[in-house]
């Protein structure tokens, strides 16, 4: 792939940037890729029904092609030239549009089958974010995305965690500020008799079911089966230093650090730690202030979700080769933070009791 100088331009104001939005419309049109922020994280873009487009995302990202894409719509209207609207995705979508919710849909022909990874199926989101729309506005098309990250990584929540990743691979990344949520889209699966949730997201469980009344259960993963979101079988969201998450109950929270801490130490690592406010101020003085990240208050998760992935690239650069996670109680959006960091961890759990 060609060597790009890789842009980033801050947007304030729509209207003052109307320029940048012709210019970002116009690479898309052309078959290029724009990085752009959403309300969840930021997304890599081309047009979505171009397959040779979409081959550079792959491509930019290193992803395995049987992965599919995202479509991101500025209207309900655009959804209909993508994908058929079941009465499901109907009750989601004027219930959680736009917003961080992905509903997956029978697919019409329009979308090449490069984007959807070969199914019949496609996933539809419209982002609740001013920059993302108006890019899909300037594009005239649905833009397919993924998250801007390298295959592997933790997803980018800001524009410098997009530029790490994909400088000199793409020409121009639109700059909109932190993201609200901080992890991806739920994915509901509305082509059934009942509603799938195929990964947890800010749309949780709770507030899917008082619109659909009963869901499908979640999954339980047989060893050698296949996971409905062909994504969800990749590592993922993966620091550098590998990581381990800790399970206590509360009161022992910071008991549980001591130990991980003193056995990494022993055997000559230096741990980086990522807890919560009340943990870091229960473990004071036991690792360099500069080897802890804060997430966020323990009984916060909105904050704990927009905090994870910068707090998983913050050891990127530190003086750390092993890193501990707080793990958080799994209901509400804890499904959510929990589903990406079992992922970020490989799995890797302790549980001190
Ligand atoms: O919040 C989000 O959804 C972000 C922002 C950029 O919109 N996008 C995102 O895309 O997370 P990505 O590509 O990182 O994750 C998409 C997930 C993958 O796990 C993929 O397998 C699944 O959605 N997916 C896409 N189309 C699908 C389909 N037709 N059936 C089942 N799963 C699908
Ligand atoms: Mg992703």
């Amino acid at each position: 792939m060609k060597k790009l100088q890789t842009r980033i331009e801050i947007i304030s104001d729509l209207k003052e940037s109307s320029a940048v939005f012709a210019e970002a419309g116009e690479i898309i049109r052309s078959g290029g890729l724009v990085a752009f922020p959403t309300e969840t994280v930021y997304g890599l873009g081309a047009n979505g029904l171009d397959a040779e487009a979409c081959a550079k995302i792959y491509e930019a990202k290193g992803r395995p092609s049987d992965n599919p894409l995202i479509l991101h719509v500025a209207d309900r209207a655009m959804i209909d030239c993508a994908a058929t609207v079941t009465e499901m995705a109907e009750r989601v979508l004027a219930a959680f549009a736009p917003g961080p919710v992905t509903v997956i849909l029978p697919k019409r022909d329009a979308v090449p089958p490069s984007v959807t990874g070969g199914l019949s199926t496609v996933g539809i989101r419209m982002p609740d974010n001013d920059v993302a729309r108006a890019l899909i506005r300037a594009a005239g098309a649905p833009i397919a995305a993924p998250s801007a990250n390298r295959s592997g990584r933790p997803s980018p929540t800001t524009a410098t965690a997009v530029f790490a990743d994909m400088d000199g691979k793409i020409p121009l990344v639109l700059d909109g500020g932190p993201c609200r949520f901080g992890v991806e889209s739920t994915i509901v699966d509305c082509t059934g008799e009942r509603a799938e949730i195929l990964r947890p997201g800010a749309v949780t469980r709770e507030m899917l079911t008082e619109v659909l009344g009963e869901l499908a259960p979640p999954p339980v993963l047989r060893e050698g089966e296949a996971p409905r979101a062909p994504g969800m079988k990749y590592t993922h969201y993966a620091p550098l230093a590998p990581l381990t998450l800790i399970a206590a109950p509360w009161e022992k929270m910071g008991e549980a650090f001591r130990a991980a801490v003193r056995e990494a130490t022993a055997e000559g690592k230096r741990p980086g730690l990522i807890v919560s406010r009340e943990t870091a101020e229960e473990i004071a003085g036991l690792v360099p202030l500069e080897n802890i990240a804060v997430t966020g208050s323990a009984g916060d998760l909105s904050t704990m979700a927009a905090n994870l992935y910068e707090s998983l690239r913050y050891f990127d650069d530190k003086n750390a080769d092993i890193l501990f996670a707080e793990a958080v109680g799994e209901a509400g959006l804890g499904v959510a933070i929990m589903n990406r960091l079992k992922k970020a961890a490989g799995g890797r759990i302790r549980f001190y009791n």
